[in-house]
């Protein structure tokens, strides 16, 4: 734990950040700051303890902020910035009752959780995990004509729940791999994007029906909440692919399991699930055909510390009561 003692503002920051917003936060000379020193998420009863009387907050997705935690600061803090594009952790509503300004990081996570997202599809629809397991594990004997087939990109129809910059990025990234068609799902069209990469807006329910490859893409709001479920799967190709790198409260995992188990769909990727981590015992990972990541996509050290560095920035900006390069509007 470090802690400076001045007049300055007081900032509390919920996890050892990456070195560039770290640096930026240092230097700054605007603050004084403690800091929890850990790759691990600070403990409730501590995070409660340590707010109490700061002026701003630094915080990343594990941490709720909601009303216990609002009260427990108490009046003084007027700015939260969460290093995440993501802000379903944060309770919007008691930030603004509160007229507690919020900061968030979109675009500069972009590249690399569209990129991770690309490697997901084709390790989940090639079965890279599976033909690693069984290459390593003796399963390798000869060459075989339809051992370890799966499913390719060109000729393909993509769909995109939630056409915002990640799935524009994604679908770009997509494009060069021949796919046929991108349709698209959200509250509106958008046309702006969507003409970008040709795609067309459809429902729920043709997305659901023609999607070779169906990427979830969406915020978690209460609209999206559980909305790839029994229905969703029941109305998918045999031979379809989901992926999801949002958040995992977009899935129910238990019809999404039953739609894997008995080849309702062909696979799945996953990059995100509820609860995260998810525990080892969880039926999903007894499946070959769904392949589970710790919720990597933003992870390049080049994106987290653009993500520490604009989060920080967010944070001295509003404490300052300057306009924020990234604010949510409440
Ligand atoms: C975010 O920023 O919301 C991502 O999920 C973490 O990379």
């Amino acid at each position: 734990m470090q802690r400076a003692q001045s007049t300055l503002p007081r900032v509390y920051v919920t996890r050892s950040v990456p070195p560039d917003g770290l640096e930026i936060l240092r230097n700054s000379g605007q603050v004084q700051f403690e800091m929890w020193d850990s790759d691990d998420p600070v403990p409730r009863e501590e995070l409660l303890k340590r707010v109490k009387g700061i002026d701003g907050l630094l915080c990343v997705l594990t941490e709720k902020i909601d009303a216990e935690l609002l009260d427990a600061a108490g009046p003084n803090l007027r700015v939260v910035s969460t290093m995440s594009v993501g802000y379903d952790h944060l309770s919007l509503s008691e930030l603004k009752k509160r007229g507690i300004r919020v900061g968030y990081t979109p675009d500069v996570l972009t590249d690399a959780v569209a990129e991770l997202t690309v490697a997901l599809l084709l390790c989940t629809s090639r079965r890279l995990t599976e033909a690693t397991h069984e290459a390593k594990t003796g399963g390798w004997g000869t060459w075989r004509t339809l051992w370890l087939c799966g499913y390719e990109l060109a000729n393909s129809t993509v769909g995109i729940m939630g056409l915002g910059r990640i799935g524009l990025a994604i679908a770009e990234r997509l494009k060069p791999f021949k796919v046929k068609k991108f349709i698209y799902t959200d509250v509106a069209p958008r046309p702006e994007l969507a003409n970008q990469i040709q795609a067309e807006y459809v429902s729920m329910d043709e997305m659901a029906k023609q999607s070779d490859f169906l990427v979830v893409c969406c915020a978690l709001t209460p609209e999206t909440q559980g909305i790839c479920n029994k229905e969703l799967f029941s109305k998918m190709k045999k031979t379809s692919i989901f992926i999801n790198t949002s958040r995992g409260g977009v899935v129910n995992q238990e019809d999404l399991y039953d739609a894997l188990a008995t080849g309702q769909i062909a696979a799945a990727g996953l990059d995100v699930t509820v609860p995260e981590p998810l525990p080892t015992s969880h039926p999903l990972f007894s499946l070959k055909n769904c392949v589970i990541l710790p919720h990597i996509a933003s992870a390049s050290f080049t994106t987290r510390n653009a993500m520490s560095s604009l989060a920080t920035n967010n944070l001295l900006a509003g404490l300052r009561g300057n306009a924020m390069e990234k604010e949510l509007k409440l």
